[in-house]
């Protein structure tokens, strides 16, 4: 490409179209081959990173032709896009190459287990589960990638109101890279209309979970997993996560024991405090808004 583009000004006017023509299509290859072995769920990072150049080649562009306003333009774009790149990368604790060219976890995936060494997965029943939420003073709700996949944001909602008609205090807490796009759980949440002020970042929920009665957990798994903090061998190691076990109880909903994007077990599931609700995020908040109301 570099060196077509090198013939492409020497030869001036002469055989350009076709010279164009072999750029054109060396660069469409090239865009396929960049982006096709990158992982589906890190193709938020990708997005973001192309964003950021076609802004740079908007700047460059207005270098070229002398205007202004795709100079002014192209820098925000190209600015803004590497900030968001950067950010993302950050809140997975991944540098941008290992997006770019690595894959990520797999290798000591929990399958569907249910078991770690001695320990086992302990269940809670939809009636214990509603008690103990009645009964809290705070309920922290952890919203991740398998809210989204169920659609449960309206539910979850639902049990918020019950929840604080009697007088239970509720909040959200949102990691920064909560599913699979930036804001992706704000934007769900918004969608149900949770008041905004409920929803608490990573520090703000993490001092907040201290003192909270429950953590209910809704399709979130690596953005709660401890491995994060005391597994140096674990992918995830260093990627700050929600300290949810700071709660007096946890309770995790998802349908079964496999791992999330990391592909990587979750010690979590088998902390004493922890009780797993097996199932669809939305059937299993469905059936406990009946409980909520039968107590
Ligand atoms: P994950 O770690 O992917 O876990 C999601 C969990 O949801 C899974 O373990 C799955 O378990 C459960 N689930 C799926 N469908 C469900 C359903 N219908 N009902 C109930 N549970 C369901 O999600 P997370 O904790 O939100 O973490 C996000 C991950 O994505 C991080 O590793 C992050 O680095 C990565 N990532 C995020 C972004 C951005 S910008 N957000 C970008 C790229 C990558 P079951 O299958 O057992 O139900």
């Amino acid at each position: 490409m570099f060196a077509s583009g090198v013939w492409l000004v020497v030869q001036g006017e002469q055989g350009t179209i076709w010279l164009a023509l072999i750029v054109m299509t060396l660069s469409l290859l090239y865009g396929v081959s960049f982006v096709v072995p990158i992982g589906g769920a890190d193709m938020p990072v990708v997005i973001s990173l192309l964003n950021s150049f076609s802004g740079l080649s908007a700047a460059s562009a207005g270098l070229i032709y002398n205007n202004q306003i795709m100079v002014v333009g192209g820098i925000l774009v190209g600015a803004s896009g590497t900030i968001l790149t950067v950010l993302m990368c950050n809140a997975m604790n991944r540098s941008l190459l290992n997006v770019l060219v690595g894959g990520f976890g797999g290798s000591s995936a929990a399958g569907s287990k249910g078991a770690q060494g001695d320990l086992v997965a302990k269940e809670v029943g939809l009636n214990d589960m509603a008690i103990q939420l009645n009964y809290s003073k705070s309920v922290v709700f952890v919203p991740g990638y398998g809210l989204a996949v169920a659609q449960a944001q309206k539910v979850c909602k639902e049990i918020e109101d019950i929840l604080e008609a009697n007088g239970v205090e509720v909040r959200y807490a949102i990691h920064p890279v909560a599913g699979r796009m930036p804001g992706h759980m704000n934007v769900l949440l918004a969608e149900a209309d949770v008041p905004y002020p409920k929803l608490l970042d990573l520090e703000d929920a993490n001092s907040f979970l201290a003192n909270a009665d429950m953590a209910v957990i809704v399709g979130a798994n690596d953005v709660v997993n401890p491995a994060a903090l005391d597994d140096p061998s674990s992918p995830i190691y260093g990627m700050p996560i929600l300290r949810v076990w700071d709660a007096k109880h946890v309770i995790v909903l998802k349908r079964s024991m496999r791992p999330g994007y990391a592909g990587i077990e979750n010690p979590l599931f088998f902390h004493p405090k922890t009780r797993m609700l097996f199932g669809d995020a939305k059937e299993s908040l469905g059936k406990l808004v009946t409980e909520l109301k039968n107590l």
